[in-house]
């Protein structure tokens, strides 16, 4: 593995200092890692077209190499120079949600190296909508490939100390604008085929674009297996066993808890409001109200239960629909054994 030292700049979430942007375009010029602030999570980013670069990334994350990769770019325009043709439903789509929390899988140009698409035919486009994200793509001019800059299988970083502590010594030059707005990674479509589909659930719900262009579709888990390889892999994960529980269902809660050897750390992530009383032994209880507020922290709040040691999170089902169902689909991911 190779070593670099790593720079933390700060810089403003709303105004970021130009020169700080242009420095980070000159890093990803020279085919350096760079990561930097969406308004999903924090990703670590890498100059589209040079594959020697983009190799660094599948390293520096200990990414499988069949994971295909995300190339983020400012505008319309530059889209052009990564998708062979874009379906009519894409761009609206396109027009209606970038920048934003959304993914687009289009036919790929030829021109994008394989090692960004793995091998597929296909390329996933998105335009972020975060100030620092926009200022170092509009700097830098072409497409920055950009995954969760996270070790693979972790949970995604929502803060620049979450980048640090999975790649400090592995990228070049972090920028720290804060916690990010959505803290759940963008909403993957397929626009390939008809109708279009739902590969991964995130920041753009469904509702919204169902709202737009009808209904869409979600494969099966076999052909979504086939069709998005990053969702093959455990993910999210922290070191602490997941284990969901029922909504509302106290007595399951209770008898989970009743399971564990005596002495044994355990955390309570809770939305109904009736259970919020009965956890007293735990060592960590977050009450959440709004689905909105726990997709921001969930990720924080895996990384927090691993720091403290903790070895169980019981958390209590959201309701699936907005956000709950990309939070639902993360906690399902990261309690699977
Ligand atoms: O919010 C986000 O999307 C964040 C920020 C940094 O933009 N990025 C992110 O990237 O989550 P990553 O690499 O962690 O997830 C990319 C997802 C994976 O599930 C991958 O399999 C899928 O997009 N993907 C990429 N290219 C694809 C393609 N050509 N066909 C199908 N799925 C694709
Ligand atoms: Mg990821």
């Amino acid at each position: 593995m190779f070593a670099v030292k790593t720079r933390l700049v700060q810089v403003s979430p709303t105004n970021p200092d130009p020169t700080i942007l242009s420095e980070a375009a000159e890093v990803l010029q020279r085919g350096g890692l760079v990561a930097f602030p969406t308004e999903t999570v924090y990703g670590l980013g890498a100059d589209a077209m040079n594959p020697a670069a983009v190799e660094k990334i599948f390293l520096s994350k200990g990414r499988p190499s069949d994971n295909p990769l995300i190339v983020h770019v400012a505008n319309h325009e530059t889209v052009r120079l990564f998708a062979r043709s874009i379906p009519p439903i894409g761009l609206k789509l396109a027009e209606n949600f970038w920048p934003g929390p959304m993914t687009l899988v289009l036919r790929s140009s030829v021109q994008v190296p394989m090692i960004v698409r793995a091998n597929l035919p296909s390329v996933a486009i998105r335009i972020p909508n975060h100030p620092v994200a926009l200022g170092i793509l509009n700097a830098f001019g072409g497409g920055v490939v950009a995954p969760s800059a996270n070790l693979s299988g972790r949970p995604s970083p929502t803060t620049a100390q979450h980048v640090l502590d999975d790649l400090d010594g592995r990228v070049e030059l972090v920028l720290d604008a804060g916690q990010t707005r959505i803290g759940v990674e963008s909403t993957v479509i397929d626009v390939t085929s008809q109708p279009p589909t739902i590969l991964r659930h995130g920041g753009l719900t469904r509702e919204a674009i169902e709202s737009l262009i009808g209904v869409v579709g979600s494969p099966a888990d076999v052909e979504l297996l086939r069709r998005s390889p990053g969702t093959r892999y455990r993910h999210y994960a922290p070191h602490a066993k997941v284990v969901l529980f029922q909504r509302g269902n106290l007595d399951q809660l209770l008898l989970e808890i009743d399971g564990l050897k005596s002495g044994e750390s355990f955390a309570a992530i809770i939305s109904s409001s009736q259970i919020a009383t009965t956890v007293g032994r735990a060592q960590f209880v977050l009450h959440v109200s709004e689905p909105e507020e726990f997709a921001r922290d969930l990720f924080k709040v895996f990384r927090l239960i691993d720091a403290r040691g903790i070895r169980y999170v019981f958390v209590e089902e959201f309701e699936e629909e907005g956000i709950g169902v990309a939070i639902m689909d993360r906690l399902r991911k990261a309690s699977a054994v």
